[in-house]
């Protein structure tokens, strides 16, 4: 089905202010809120299929994180998260994958970088149903990267809505014909896609760059870093067969060892476990879906069913 009608399909987005649920077109930001003037603002992107929200508790651990990143205070906002989930989830149906965008603001206040009085934070919530199969963890024939200096600001490991630098970088990745950008550091360093943690497979080993550097600490990469050591050892599987005993090393590498990966790949909420197999207009190992990257797309693709049901097609 062609993907408009596949929208048109789709029940409307909801959005959750000030306590009310109304159809996300309607729903407005005010104008001096700050995160409209300064982008002061913390935010999640959650999966819900039917009522349940998958990895709630580590994407609520994160937000808190970023929240006070920001400066915002978390106990005026975590609360306001189980209302408005509560509210959202009553209209959403059995099998039916959504993803929840929670925005939380400093609030609204005159427009002033130090206002004389803290502003009351707000959150905003919209719940947007996507077409069945969105977010499988299938790698199909994967996706191109093209690497870029990371010209975001300094504090990417909180999850604020600073992300024109992203939206800039996916639009001159999109213009070289790649599907995401690569973010790499002054000194070299890989750090992670637009919107995706990134991951590497040389000879047999799986490389993902450490949280030290400027990057975000991805619920995805936390899972497979966890799951995946576990999952290998009981899989005994031939991809798993040739490699080392340490199944995830948390290590930074270069843009030019990237480019000698066997399997590249990259993690995310919203797409799962994505093949990466072009970097720079160049194949990426073999040029096709490697064995490590379809075994961790199936094994994501697992713990989501577990985690939420069936999807209902
Ligand atoms: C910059 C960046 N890195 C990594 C990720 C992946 O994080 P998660 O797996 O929690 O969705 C995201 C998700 O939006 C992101 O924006």
């Amino acid at each position: 089905m062609a993907m408009k009608e596949e929208a048109a399909r789709l029940p409307p987005a909801l959005a959750w202010v000030n306590g009310l649920v109304v159809p996300a077109e309607e729903a407005k930001i005010p104008l001096e809120d700050r995160s409209v003037v300064f982008g002061e603002a913390a935010y999640e992107v959650l999966l819900a299929r039917g009522k349940r929200v998958y990895e709630f508790e580590r994407h609520m651990v994160r937000f808190e994180r970023s929240l006070q990143g920001v400066g915002i205070d978390p106990a005026a906002i975590l609360p306001l998260v189980n209302s408005a989930l509560a509210a959202l989830g009553a209209h959403a149906v059995e099998g039916v994958t959504a993803l929840v965008y929670l925005h939380a603001t400093g609030g609204v206040a005159p427009r002033e970088h130090l206002p004389a009085r803290d502003p009351k934070p707000a959150l905003y919530v919209t719940w947007r149903t996507v077409p069945p199969g969105r977010v499988a963890a299938i790698p199909g024939d994967g996706v191109s990267l093209a690497s870029m200096q990371d010209f975001r600001w300094q504090r990417a490991t909180y999850k604020t809505t600073q992300l024109l630098g992203s939206v800039q970088a996916k639009r001159t990745a999109r213009a070289a014909g790649a599907t995401e950008a690569l973010f790499v550091d002054a000194d070299g360093h890989v750090l992670e896609a637009s919107s995706q943690n990134v991951f590497m497979v040389r000879d047999g080993q799986l490389f993902t760059p450490p949280l030290s550097l400027n990057l975000l600490p991805g619920v995805t990469r936390a899972l497979i870093l966890e799951h995946w050591p576990v999952q290998r050892a009981a899989r005994g599987s031939e991809a798993a067969a040739g490699a080392s005993s340490r199944p995830v090393i948390e290590q930074s590498f270069s843009i030019q060892a990237l480019r000698q990966a066997d399997e590249v790949f990259l993690s995310s909420t919203t797409r799962a476990v994505l093949a990466v197999t072009q970097l720079d207009g160049a194949p990426v190992g073999s040029g096709q879906v490697g064995p490590v990257s379809r075994e961790i797309a199936a094994f994501m693709n697992e713990h989501l069913l577990a985690a939420l049901g069936p999807e209902r097609v």
